[in-house]
């Protein structure tokens, strides 16, 4: 992490007071010219510092800027950041990247060509969204990536919870919901090498919709948003709590322990719901019963010659009837 970032951090945890130029450079381990060097430059890229000789510094503002000093002054594990304010998709980009031992972590503020689930769209405006990727050398087999995919929902909803003071919801497998709106949609794209079997790259994609945004009359009635106003809470510490919330996931993972909140946090549990058939085959009435230890959703068919009949679904797009 660069110093920059190191002294945003530390001045963002004492929001509000002074901390001395001797006490930043102790921590940082540089002399005080060079905090007040890094400290002149933030400045410059828009960061509301005071500094005075006899007190230090002090952050007016909280943070929330886009830019990877904001937002990787709030993660504490190593990671290559790089925050874009426009790009075509941030998976897509992860995808491209040779990955070493270091995750590498795209965040942008614009998607053009966000992708979504199923070859669908993942509209993704300006200003108002986050939009992650995050692109690993996982341990695991392919065969977990279904279990990453539902923890990390729920590392997102940990992170809405603690940042924003809001707990949404998840609709299997990794839609968030708020107030009966989308607010998150979850990608998850693996490149195998088929020789090995093994995973080279696993990239978790997170779309969150955090402010009012202006989407196509056909996502109105579906996408919603965390805040109801611009700016009701701050997009690199949200963009900084999932970073961190899903590193946490990851140093646990495979654990299965995430199951019993996945579940309390399943919001069409119980519920009359439509399978939608990924075959493209008319969609069934069913009601949802259970998420059982392996991530599949448990549904009783409700018509048809399928009348009574319990299937685990592993895969695919349910939608809650009222
Ligand atoms: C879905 O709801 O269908 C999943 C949406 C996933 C969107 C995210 S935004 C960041 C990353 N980049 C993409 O192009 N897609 C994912």
């Amino acid at each position: 992490m660069s110093t920059k970032t190191e002294l945003l951090r530390m001045l963002d945890q004492n929001f509000g007071g002074w901390v001395s130029g001797e006490a930043l450079a102790n921590s940082l381990g540089i002399s005080r010219a060079a905090v007040n060097k890094a400290s002149n430059s933030l400045k410059k890229a828009g960061y509301k510092i005071l500094s005075r000789p006899s007190q230090g510094y002090k952050l007016l503002e909280r943070i929330d800027l886009m830019t990877e000093e904001a937002i990787g002054s709030r993660i504490t594990d190593p990671c290559r950041l790089k925050v874009f304010d426009s790009i075509g998709s941030t998976n897509s980009y992860a995808k491209a990247l040779p990955i070493g031992e270091e995750p590498v972590v795209i965040v942008a503020n614009e998607q053009t060509e966000g992708r979504g689930r199923l070859g669908r769209t993942f509209v993704s405006p300006k200003g108002t969204g986050l939009y992650i990727s995050i692109a690993f050398r996982p341990e695991f087999e392919l065969g977990k990536t279904p279990y990453i995919t539902m923890a990390t929902a729920l590392a997102v909803c940990h992170a809405i919870d603690s940042v924003c003071g809001k707990q949404p919801k998840i609709k299997w497998v990794n839609d968030l919901f708020l107030n009966g709106k989308k607010i998150c949609g979850i990608l998850t794209e693996a490149q195998t090498n088929l020789e090995t079997g093994r995973i080279d790259s696993l990239v978790i994609g997170i779309g969150i919709n955090c402010y009012p945004a202006k989407f196509p009359k056909e996502l109105k009635d579906i996408a919603g948003s965390i805040a109801d106003e611009q700016d009701e809470f701050s997009r690199s510490a949200l963009a900084g709590a999932v970073i961190q919330n899903i590193f946490d996931m990851l140093k646990e993972f495979p654990n299965h322990n995430f199951l019993p909140e996945y579940r309390r946090r399943c919001f069409i549990l119980g519920k009359n719901i439509t399978v939608h058939q990924l075959s493209g085959g008319k969609p069934i009435k069913a009601r949802a019963l259970d998420v059982d230890d392996s991530g599949g959703l448990v549904v009783e068919y409700m018509e048809g010659f399928r009348l009574r009949e319990i299937e685990t679904l592993t895969t695919g797009e349910v939608s809650v009837r009222e």
